[in-house]
C-alpha cells in the first residue's frame, strides 16, 4: 500500500511523516542544547555544522514530501468531527508544514549573514553557498539578529504546534477512539479503500 486513500495514509506518507518528526523534534533539542554551549567548548562547532546539514535535511524532505502529498488524496478527517475541528486541524497541519520550510531556510539566512562567514558543509560533503543578503535590509549584523530572533521565535511556536498537535492525535486515540492515529501508524485504515 505505497499511495494514501480517502480512508487512510500510504507507506510513503507514513515514512516522511515518522522520519520528519523524528528530525525536527530532535533539531528543536539539539538548537536548544548548542545555542546554550560556550563557543570554545570542542563540541561546539561540529554541533552547529550537524544542526545546519540537518536542517537541509528537513527543507530537502518536505520539499518531496509535499509533491508527493500533491500526487496523492489526502485522507478525510473523520465525519464526527465538528467545523472548527477540521479548521483547526488544517490549519496546524499548514502551520506544520510552513514552519518545516520556514525554520530552515531562516537559519540559512542568519549564517548567510553572519560577518563570521562560517562556511556550511552538510555532513563534511556539500558545500552550500551562502544567500545573497540584499543591502537595503540594513548591515550585516543587523540581518544576522533578526533572522536569529524569527529563528529563535519560530522554533518556540513550532514547539507549541507540535505540543497541541500531539494533544489532538491522544485525544482522537484515547477520547473519540477514531482511526485517526491508526492510520498514521500502519497502512490497514487505507486498504479499507482499495
Ligand atoms: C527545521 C529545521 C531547524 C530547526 C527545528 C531548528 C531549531 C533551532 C533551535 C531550537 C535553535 C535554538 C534557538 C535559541 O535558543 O536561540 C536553533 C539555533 C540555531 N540554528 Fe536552527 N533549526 C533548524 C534549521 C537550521 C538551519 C538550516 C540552519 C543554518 C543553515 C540553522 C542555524 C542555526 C543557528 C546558527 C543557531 C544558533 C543561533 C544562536 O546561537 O542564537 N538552523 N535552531
Ligand atoms: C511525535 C508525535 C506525533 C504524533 C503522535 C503525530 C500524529 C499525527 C497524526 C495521527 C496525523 C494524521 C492526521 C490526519 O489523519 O489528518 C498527523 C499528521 C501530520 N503531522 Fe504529525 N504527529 C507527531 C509529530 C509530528 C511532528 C513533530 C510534525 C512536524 C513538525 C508533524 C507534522 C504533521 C503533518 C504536517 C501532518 C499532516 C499530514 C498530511 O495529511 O499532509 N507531526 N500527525
Amino acid at each position: 500500500m505505497i499511495r494514501n486513500t480517502s480512508t487512510g495514509y500510504g507507506l510513503i506518507a507514513i515514512a516522511f511523516h515518522w522520519s520528519m518528526a523524528v528530525l525536527m523534534i530532535g533539531m528543536l533539542a539539539l538548537g536548544i542544547y548548542m545555542h546554550d554551549l560556550p563557543p570554545t567548548d570542542p563540541a561546539t562547532y561540529e554541533l552547529y555544522q550537524l544542526h545546519k546539514s540537518f536542517g537541509f535535511v528537513i527543507l530537502a524532505l518536505v520539499v518531496l514530501r509535499l509533491v508527493w502529498r500533491g500526487l496523492n488524496p489526502s485522507p478525510k478527517l473523520p465525519d464526527n468531527m465538528k467545523l472548527w475541528e477540521k479548521a483547526a486541524a488544517h490549519l496546524g497541519h499548514t502551520g506544520l508544514y510552513a514552519v518545516m520550510f520556514a525554520l530552515p531556510l531562516s537559519g540559512w539566512m542568519m549564517v548567510s549573514a553572519s560577518p563570521w562567514g562560517i562556511p556550511t558543509v552538510v555532513f563534511n560533503l556539500l558545500n552550500i553557498p551562502h544567500l545573497p543578503v540584499p543591502a537595503f535590509l540594513g548591515s550585516k549584523q543587523e540581518v544576522e539578529a533578526v533572522f536569529q530572533m524569527i529563528h529563535e521565535y519560530m522554533a518556540f511556536f513550532t514547539m507549541a504546534l507540535v505540543l497541541a498537535h500531539v494533544a489532538a492525535a491522544l485525544k482522537h486515540h484515547f477520547i473519540t477512539r477514531d482511526t485517526t492515529l491508526r492510520r498514521m501508524i500502519s497502512t490497514a485504515p487505507a486498504k479499507a479503500d482499495s
